[in-house]
C-alpha cells in the first residue's frame, strides 16, 4: 500500500514538472478523496446506473471459414454518469474535463473487459466516457453454401453476468450514428408489446471510423436489445449484428490474375496460331456467366493440366535435345583431337626416315 502511495506521490510530482498545474492536481485530490472504485456510482440504491454502449467498428481483420471465427478491430464507447465525479470549474481554473488513467488507482468505478486499457475522460457533469480499442475474436457459423457467392452474419453480445438490470441497465447509444451507406442516422429502436424492454434497430454499429475490407462489404448492422427474465430479476443483453457479403469481384479478379499469369507463360512457349490459347481466352469471357462459374472454373483448370502437361513434355523433349547436342559436340570434338593426332603420327611417320636417311 505504501508502496502503491509512493508510486502516486512520484507520478505527480513527475507530472508537476512538466505542467505545473496546480489546479488539475488539486482537482484529482478533489476527487480521489472518499472514493472507492467498487462502488456503484449511484447516489440512490435502489435505481439502476445507466450505461450507454456504442460499437464503432474500425475493421473487419479476419473471417476464417475453416474454424468458423470472426475478428474485428473496434472501439467501444462506454458512457455513463459518476455522481462523486462533479466539482464547480469555477473552484479549480476553470477545468471542465480531466483525463484519468484507469487500473488499480482509478477513482472511476466501472471497469468493463477490454483488450485494451484507456483512459477515462470525465466531465464536470459527472459524465464519464471511456473508449477502449479491442480486437474482437469471436464464434460466428459461417455458411459456405453459396460459395464465392455468399453472406454471412455474425454477432457480438454484451451483458453483464453479474449485475442485472435494475443495478445496471444496459442499453445502445445509439444518436448521430454513421450506416454502412455513410450517412448519418438516428435509427428508432422497434419495440415488442410483450417485453417493452427489448427492441430491434436497423443500425447500432457506428462506420465514421469504418476501413473498407477488400474482401468482404459490409451490407447492414442492425441491433437487439433483449431483456430477459433469470430468477425474476431482468437481465440485459445488446447484440451488435454484423451482417457482410463476399466480393465477388474481388475472387475472380484473383482468378482472372492467375489465369492470366499462366497464360502469359503458356504464350512464351506456344505458338500463337496454337489452339489452346482461344480455348482459355472464350472460357475467360464466359466467367461472367455465375450459374456456370463452376463447371467453367473446372473446364479452365482441366485445360490448364493439359497445358502444363504439354509445357512439361516440351521441357524435357528440349532437355533430352540439350544432352544429344552436347553428345554430338563431345564425339566431334574427340574425333578432331583424334585426327588431328593421326595426322600429326602420319607426317612424322614419312618424315622421320628422310631426316635419319
Ligand atoms: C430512490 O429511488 C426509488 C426508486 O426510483 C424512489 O422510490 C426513492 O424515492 C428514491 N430515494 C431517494 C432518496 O431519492
Ligand atoms: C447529434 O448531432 C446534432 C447535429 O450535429 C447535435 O446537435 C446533437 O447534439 C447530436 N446528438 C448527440 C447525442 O450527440
Ligand atoms: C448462362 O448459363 C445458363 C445455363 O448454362 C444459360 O442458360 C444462359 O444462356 C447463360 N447466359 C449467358 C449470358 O451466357
Amino acid at each position: 500500500m505504501l508502496h502503491r502511495f509512493f508510486k502516486v506521490v512520484i507520478f505527480f510530482d513527475f507530472l508537476c514538472t512538466i505542467e505545473c498545474s496546480v489546479d488539475e492536481f488539486r482537482l484529482l485530490q478533489h476527487l480521489k478523496e472518499n472514493y472507492d472504485p467498487f462502488e456503484r456510482p449511484i447516489e440512490n440504491v435502489s435505481q439502476p446506473l445507466q450505461v450507454k454502449v456504442r460499437m464503432l467498428l474500425n475493421q473487419i481483420l479476419d473471417i476464417d471459414e475453416k474454424n468458423q471465427q470472426m475478428a474485428v478491430l473496434a472501439y467501444v464507447d462506454y458512457r455513463w454518469s459518476d455522481y462523486k465525479m462533479r466539482w464547480d470549474p469555477a473552484k479549480f481554473g476553470g477545468i471542465t474535463d480531466i483525463r484519468i488513467q484507469s487500473g488499480e488507482d482509478a477513482p472511476v468505478s466501472e471497469k468493463f473487459l477490454s483488450t485494451y486499457d484507456s483512459r477515462f475522460i470525465v466531465k464536470h457533469t459527472g459524465e464519464v466516457q471511456q473508449n477502449p480499442p479491442a480486437i474482437f475474436r469471436f464464434i460466428c457459423q459461417i455458411d459456405v453454401t453459396y460459395y464465392p457467392f455468399d453472406s454471412q452474419t455474425c454477432f457480438l453480445k454484451m451483458g453483464s453476468w453479474t449485475h442485472s438490470g435494475s443495478l445496471i441497465d444496459l442499453d445502445f447509444f445509439l444518436a448521430n450514428l454513421t450506416n454502412p451507406k455513410g450517412e448519418i442516422v438516428n435509427p428508432a429502436p422497434i419495440r415488442s408489446e410483450k417485453n417493452p424492454g427489448s427492441y430491434y434497430v436497423d443500425d447500432c454499429v457506428d462506420l465514421q471510423v469504418y476501413m473498407k475490407n477488400g474482401e468482404w462489404e459490409l451490407m447492414h448492422t442492425p441491433g437487439k436489445r433483449l431483456v430477459t427474465l433469470f430468477d425474476k430479476e431482468p437481465y440485459h443483453e445488446l447484440f451488435f449484428y454484423i451482417h457482410v457479403k463476399r466480393l465477388t469481384l474481388a475472387y475472380e479478379t484473383t482468378v482472372l490474375l492467375s489465369v492470366i499469369f499462366f497464360l502469359q507463360i503458356v504464350s512464351n512457349v506456344n505458338p500463337p496460331q496454337s489452339q489452346s490459347l482461344p480455348i482459355l481466352c472464350h472460357k475467360l469471357s464466359l466467367i461472367q456467366n455465375t450459374s456456370r462459374f463452376y463447371e467453367q472454373l473446372r473446364e479452365i483448370h482441366d485445360d490448364l493440366q493439359k497445358l502444363t502437361n504439354r509445357m512439361n513434355d516440351a521441357m524435357r523433349e528440349e532437355q533430352q535435345c540439350c544432352e544429344w547436342r552436347f553428345a554430338s559436340m563431345a564425339v566431334d570434338r574427340l574425333c578432331l583431337y583424334m585426327f588431328t593426332i593421326f595426322i600429326m603420327l602420319s607426317t612424322s611417320a614419312l618424315i622421320v626416315p628422310h631426316l635419319i636417311a
